[in-house]
């Protein structure tokens, strides 16, 4: 097999960036590792910025986005008692849509077929090959069969355990990263949200957020330590966690009902300082991670994706390298500005166990400062919606 841009994973990001190559009429084959309905079945974060929404316009594939994601235009801080509003609208101009990464993912595999994007699931074994040189190639089996799948440039969109990221040589980038010592317990419930907006709280027994996914759909997390087990969060546990960690305003309209989805996930900060090698560029969670404390992991996707398809169809349209040569540079300085909110984010809502009476009157005076400053709270907004890309 044959094609200009071979892609790999098909999560948002690859998906994403096939549509956006197909549209610009380049040749793309993208292939997925697991079937259609497994990776329908990740829940993630589920709040996008403007340019995710515009991709999905551009593509026309916006229809069901704009007629059941909820535009906001505030979200809160909550801190014990005190509820801080962050009026994004009026600090920004702008504003976020709430629609599940997984609804995303929903929209752009159903429109593959009629759109010609070839999609591959089910493929075993993906390995790259002479991404050093101008004709690299992907190996993978397909039913049992070895096949091979020859390519101008290959896109490593695999998330953070995919191959793409570890054939790029070790020492050509410096890794960074920062773990947490907490992870998400996430629940989906189907009952009203508590609030109209999401509220972030910082509580003394540790952080919470509510969100949501529709006017009839919840999404809560609490923050736990590593060593716990989903099985010993039963619903009440985490329902009466909730009540008491978001405030009493958010308990007092919080509905409870049974989970549909519950699971614990790890935080981590994580960048790979180099987002092209010879012909193989990384977009998303193959080249960075961030905590998903103000919900960049999608966003971040989606500009990667953005620069990636303008760069290779101006390659391929206009003989034009220069966007390919710039790629990781312009991708990168994107992702160092999310990866800092994130970290921020992260380190004024939790509670971190290293840390003692000081580091928490730190996080009370940023509080006080941001709740009576509107520079403080422009840049917070500024963040939240997402910088110019
Ligand atoms: N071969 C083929 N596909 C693979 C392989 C492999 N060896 N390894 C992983 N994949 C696939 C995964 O099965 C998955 O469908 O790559 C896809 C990567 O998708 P995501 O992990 O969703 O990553 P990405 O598309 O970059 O999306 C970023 O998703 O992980 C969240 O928080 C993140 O919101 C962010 C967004
Ligand atoms: C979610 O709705 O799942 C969500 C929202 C905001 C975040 C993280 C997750 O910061």
């Amino acid at each position: 097999m044959k094609t200009q841009v071979a892609i790999i994973g098909a999560g948002p990001a690859g998906l994403l960036l096939g549509h956006l190559l197909k549209a610009e009429g380049v040749d793309c084959v993208v292939l997925e590792r697991q079937s259609g309905d497994y990776v329908l079945g990740r829940i993630r974060a589920g709040v996008l910025e403007e340019i995710t929404v515009s991709l999905m316009e551009r593509l026309g594939l916006d229809q069901r986005l704009k007629a059941e994601g909820l535009v906001e235009d505030g979200f809160n801080l909550a801190d014990g008692e005190r509820l801080i509003r962050i009026d994004i609208a009026n600090l920004t101009g702008k504003h976020v849509t709430v629609y599940g990464q997984t609804e995303i993912t929903r929209d752009l595999m159903e429109a593959a077929p009629s759109r010609g994007l070839e999609v591959i699931y089910q493929a075993g074994d993906v390995a790259l090959h002479e991404i050093d040189s101008d004709a690299p190639y992907v190996t993978f089996t397909a039913d049992g069969v070895e096949k091979r799948l020859d390519a101008r440039f290959i896109v490593g969109c695999d998330g953070y355990h995919g191959p793409s990221r570890k054939a790029i040589p070790v020492g050509a980038a410096q890794e960074f990263e920062r773990v947490y010592p907490f992870g998400w317990l996430g629940i989906l419930a189907d009952v009203k949200p508590c609030y109209h907006e999401l509220i972030y709280a910082n509580h003394q027994r540790g952080f919470a957020l509510a969100s949501m996914r529709s006017p009839t759909r919840s999404r809560y997390y609490v923050d736990v330590p590593l060593t716990e087990k989903v099985e010993d969060w039963s619903d009440e546990r985490i329902w009466d966690e909730l009540a008491t960690r978001l405030g009493p305003q958010a308990a007092a309209g919080m509905t409870r009902g049974p989970s549909i989805e519950k699971s614990i996930a790890p935080l981590r900060s994580y960048v790979f300082g180099l987002m092209r090698h010879g012909s193989l560029l990384l977009c998303g969670d193959a080249a960075h991670i961030v905590p998903p404390t103000g919900a960049k992991g999608l966003n971040l996707a989606a500009s990667d994706v953005h620069y990636a398809a303008e760069a290779l169809t101006a390659f391929f349209r206009k003989q034009d390298g220069e966007g390919v040569g710039n790629y990781s540079a312009k991708a990168l300085a994107r992702v160092w500005n999310a990866e800092r909110f994130s970290w921020s984010l992260t380190k004024l809502m939790h509670r971190f166990p290293e840390d003692g009476p000081f580091e928490r009157a730190m996080q009370v005076a940023e509080l006080d400062y941001i709740s009576t400053s509107k520079a403080a709270q422009t840049s917070i907004a500024e963040n939240y919606v997402g910088l110019p890309v």
